[in-house]
């Protein structure tokens, strides 16, 4: 029977008999002295073998490789001073092996090393084909017990403090437009229909709602078919909350009590509150991204008044368009940034380019408020616009500016990459902080190039600000955003919950009555028995967690993620199906193999 875990053993367990289960971390042979380092999910800790002390169990010890599966009976003695291990919790003790058995030993060589004492630098495929040695590495089950606690925190606060209740919501559905592609299930029973598996729990919370649920959450799997990034999987977890009767102000002190209770709870730390807040237009204004990283400064500054009339044609034509000119002032980026970085093929060039700009004008502000820029801007701006463009961007001698001008969209995209890149080569973002902000008043809708239509920022159910109900196509949404370093962590709005508002929106969004009542008329009818206005929010529980375990991809928190081509390396997921099993669901593929020619 096991007593113990390895990584809880201490001083205080001096001269306990323990037995204990565990991996072989290391082995090392000082010498006719065996060291064992012994590993399960709480840690590590030495167990020692030699003919003298512990005879029985040294001939097994000397068997032991790396990876075996061993139970291990002895006595806990404190270690002599010149082998201390600060470095380990378990580091002033060691155990002497009594009795050692193999469990189960390793028959095959190991495809990477196990033991976090080795250097770590293996590829990611490798790692994803075979996790379950991957998750054994002490980053990875450290990571993974720390979403376990994160989840704990959430249900604690939620349960305990606020009286939520946890609702499971279906996974076969119908689609949840949440702006990506389903994920579709046929239906054998049903000829020729298909479920969608949810890209959220949207609807089915509202449904909630109207039930008289009063105060929901679900740790929810959602699906979304889209594509993938460091930050996104096609199958991810949210906490999925929704509350009746509360404000917008009340909806986000709650979201800020439970953030904090999470911080405090897992890793000991008290978050100011409140959280600041931005609105979707100082937002952009000042970063050019609906989800600004507040770690460093590097605001971006709207100098289209200033330079609307400049005889440089980029930037009168800007204006004229409809668009605008801004500019990223950047300290001491004389020094910093050479021209060649800036113009075509340089890597700053190419950052604004895959945002969509042309390229970027700048301009250096030298001693005495001397600029050097290329002829086409010094030779036509006046002495007032210079000395207003200083003034604006509190541009000093020292200082670089980049200049985007066109269309606001653009504009803000590209100053937002440069932003992000030159900040982190600066080294200006400092990787402790913990800058949450809140982001509120998004627009309702944004304009669908491809498609020529309204559609919803947020989703469809999201409420317009009462204040905006004249021209709904230019309403501000009841909708909020919380950002955490730059990351999107999670989002909830208000929600319409009158019938005649939600068939507006959808109009807005160019849905026929008939497609709205078909796609959505259970919603619709539910509206008209007595729904309480209500509203909510998603966290990525996985982004989360990523951020609070210092990592740069949700794949290091999910213990079995998919790779960038939305494949699982272990099982080999997706795959091909039977034939017969197609019949049976009613479903031919018109896929063709491509030939060898062809590739
Ligand atoms: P939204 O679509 O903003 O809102 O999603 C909420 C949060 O989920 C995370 N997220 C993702 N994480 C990993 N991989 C993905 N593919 C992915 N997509 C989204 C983000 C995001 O902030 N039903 C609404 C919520 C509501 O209105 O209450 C919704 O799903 O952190």
């Amino acid at each position: 029977m096991r007593t113990n875990y390895c990584g809880d053993l201490r001083l205080e367990h001096l001269d306990k008999i323990v037995t204990l289960y565990g991996w072989v971390d290391r082995r090392r042979d000082h010498g006719g002295v065996i060291f064992i380092d012994l590993r399960d999910r709480c840690g590590i800790v030495q167990i020692v073998s030699d003919p003298q002390r512990t005879a029985e169990s040294y001939p097994q010890a000397d068997n032991l490789r790396s990876e075996y599966v061993v139970r291990i009976t002895g006595t806990v003695s404190q270690r002599p001073p010149e082998s201390l291990n600060p470095k380990l919790p378990t580091g002033e003790i060691e155990i002497y092996a009594g009795e050692i058995e193999i469990v189960n030993a390793v028959t095959k060589s190991l495809p990477f090393q196990i033991s976090s004492l080795e250097e770590e630098n293996v590829r990611e495929d490798l790692r994803l084909k075979y996790r379950y040695l991957d998750l054994r590495r002490e980053r990875m089950s450290s990571n993974i017990q720390l979403r376990h606690q994160v989840v704990k925190a959430m249900r604690r606060f939620l349960e305990d403090e606020y009286n939520f209740l946890e609702v499971e919501t279906p996974i076969l559905t119908r689609s949840t437009p949440e702006g990506a592609r389903d994920y579709l299930v046929p239906s054998r029973v049903n000829e020729g229909q298909w479920y969608a598996l949810p890209q959220s729990p949207q609807l089915f919370k509202q449904l909630l709602m109207v039930s008289g649920c009063d105060r929901y959450y679900q740790i929810a799997r959602c699906f979304r078919d889209e594509d993938l990034r460091a930050d996104r999987q096609p199958e991810f977890t949210q906490l999925d909350i929704e509350m009746s009767f509360l404000s917008e102000d009340e909806i986000i002190e709650l979201n800020e009590g439970l953030v904090a209770h999470i911080f405090k709870q897992v890793k000991n730390i008290d978050l100011p509150r409140p959280f600041p807040r931005l609105t979707y237009a100082e937002a952009m204004d000042k970063y050019g991204s609906d989800r600004p990283d507040t770690r460093f400064a590097l605001e971006l500054v709207d100098v289209s008044e200033i330079l609307q009339d400049s005889g440089f044609k980029v930037f009168s034509g800007a204006v004229k368009n409809g668009g605008v000119i801004k500019v990223l002032p950047i300290p001491e980026g004389n020094d910093k940034i050479p021209n060649v970085r800036i113009k075509p093929k340089g890597d700053l060039f190419n950052e604004a380019t895959i945002a969509g700009a042309k390229g970027i004008a700048y301009v250096r502000v030298r001693e005495n408020g001397e600029i050097n820029t290329i002829g086409a801007i010094k030779d036509n701006l006046t002495p007032e616009q210079k000395e207003a463009l200083l003034t604006k961007t509190g541009a000093k001698p020292g200082h670089l500016l980049l200049f985007g001008a066109g269309d606001t969209d653009t504009v803000n995209k590209s100053l937002d990459r440069l932003r992000l890149v030159i900040g982190k080569e600066l080294g200006l973002i400092d990787e402790n902080k913990l800058n949450f902000v809140w982001v509120t008043q998004f627009p309702m809708f944004e304009w669908n190039e491809d498609e020529k239509r309204l559609e919803a920022l947020h989703h469809p159910f999201t409420a317009p600000n009462p204040e905006d109900l004249d021209d709904l196509s230019k309403a501000r949404a009841l909708a909020y955003d919380l950002v955490l370093n730059g990351v999107e962590i999670g989002g909830g709005s208000l929600r319409i919950y009158q019938r005649e508002v939600q068939e507006k929106v959808f109009a807005t969004i160019g849905l026929s009555d008939e497609e709205a009542k078909n796609k959505f008329g259970f919603l619709l009818e539910a509206f008209e028995y007595g729904t309480p206005p209500h509203g909510g929010i998603a966290y990525g529980l996985d982004r989360l967690v990523m951020l609070m375990a210092k990592e740069n991809s949700i794949r290091d928190v999910i213990a079995f993620p998919k790779t960038q081509q939305a494949s699982c390396l272990l099982t080999e997921a997706p795959a091909g199906v039977d034939n017969k099993q197609l019949k049976e669901l009613h479903v031919a593929s018109t896929f063709k193999p491509k030939k060898k020619s062809e590739e």
